[in-house]
C-alpha cells in the first residue's frame, strides 16, 4: 500500500520534473493521480518550486510530503526549510517517545539508556539549529544537523553490539535520518547558493 502511494508520487514527481522546463516557475501544477487511488498528495498543489527545493536530497519524496502541507502562498525556501526542521524533530520526539515506554530484554538495557541520551541530544540540536536558521546562520545549522545524524548513528550502533537484540524502533529510526539527511542536503544547497535567500 505505502509502496504504491510511493510509487504514484514518484510518476508524478518526475513527470513534474519533466514540465518544469516547460512552464514558468511561478505556475501550479496539480499532484492529482486518478481519484480512485488513495495517494498522499491527492488535493495538495505542488509547485514547481518544491520539486526543485527537494529534487537534491536523498528522498524527494518524503521532502515534498513533509514540506508542502505547511506553506501557504508564495514559496519561500526558510519557510520550506523550518518544516522539514519540524517534521524531524516530530520524528524525533516520536523515537524519543518510544525509547521511554521500551522495556528490553537485560542485553539491551545499556543500548537504551545511549539510545534514550542520543534522542535528547537530537532533540536539543534541532532546536538550537532551528534558532541558527532564523538568525541566517545556516552554515552553524548545517554542522548541527550533522550532528543530528551523528547521535541517531550512536544509539544504532549501540543495538549493533546489544548481543543479538534488535532495535525495536529501527523504522521510526530510520525516519529520522531520512529528514535529518533532507536538512543536511538542503543546507548544503543553500550553502552552495543554489537558492537565493
Ligand atoms: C509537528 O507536530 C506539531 C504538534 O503535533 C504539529 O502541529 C505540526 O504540524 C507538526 N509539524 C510537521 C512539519 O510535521
Ligand atoms: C524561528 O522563527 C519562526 C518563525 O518566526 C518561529 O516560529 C520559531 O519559533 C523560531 N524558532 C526558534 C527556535 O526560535
Amino acid at each position: 500500500m505505502e509502496f504504491t502511494k510511493s510509487l504514484i508520487l514518484i510518476v508524478s514527481i518526475s513527470s513534474l520534473l519533466l514540465s518544469i522546463n516547460a512552464v514558468p516557475t511561478t505556475s501550479y501544477t496539480a499532484l492529482t493521480p486518478a481519484a480512485s487511488e488513495p495517494g498522499r498528495l491527492i488535493g495538495i498543489r505542488v509547485i514547481p518550486e518544491v520539486i526543485l527545493f527537494c529534487k537534491d536530497t536523498e528522498n524527494p519524496i518524503l521532502c515534498a510530503e513533509t514540506i508542502v502541507p505547511y506553506f501557504q502562498g508564495e514559496f519561500n525556501p526558510i519557510v520550506a526549510l523550518h518544516s522539514e526542521f519540524e517534521a524531524t524533530l516530530n520524528q524525533s520526539l516520536k523515537v524519543a517517545n518510544i525509547i521511554a515506554q521500551l522495556q528490553v530484554p537485560k542485553e539491551a538495557i545499556d543500548a537504551l539508556d545511549i539510545c534514550k541520551k542520543q534522542y535528547e541530544y537530537i532533540v536539543d540540536t534541532i532546536k538550537e539549529a532551528d534558532e541558527l536558521l532564523n538568525i541566517s546562520n545556516v552554515v552553524d545549522a548545517y554542522y548541527k544537523f550533522a550532528s543530528v545524524l551523528a547521535y541517531r548513528s550512536a544509539c544504532e550502533d549501540a543495538f549493533v553490539e546489544s548481543n543479538g537484540v534488535l532495535n525495536p524502533f529501527a523504522e521510526d529510526s530510520l525516519i529520522v535520518y531520512q529528514l535529518g539527511g533532507n536538512c543536511l542536503a538542503i543546507l548544503d544547497g543553500i550553502i552552495n547558493s543554489n537558492y537565493r535567500f
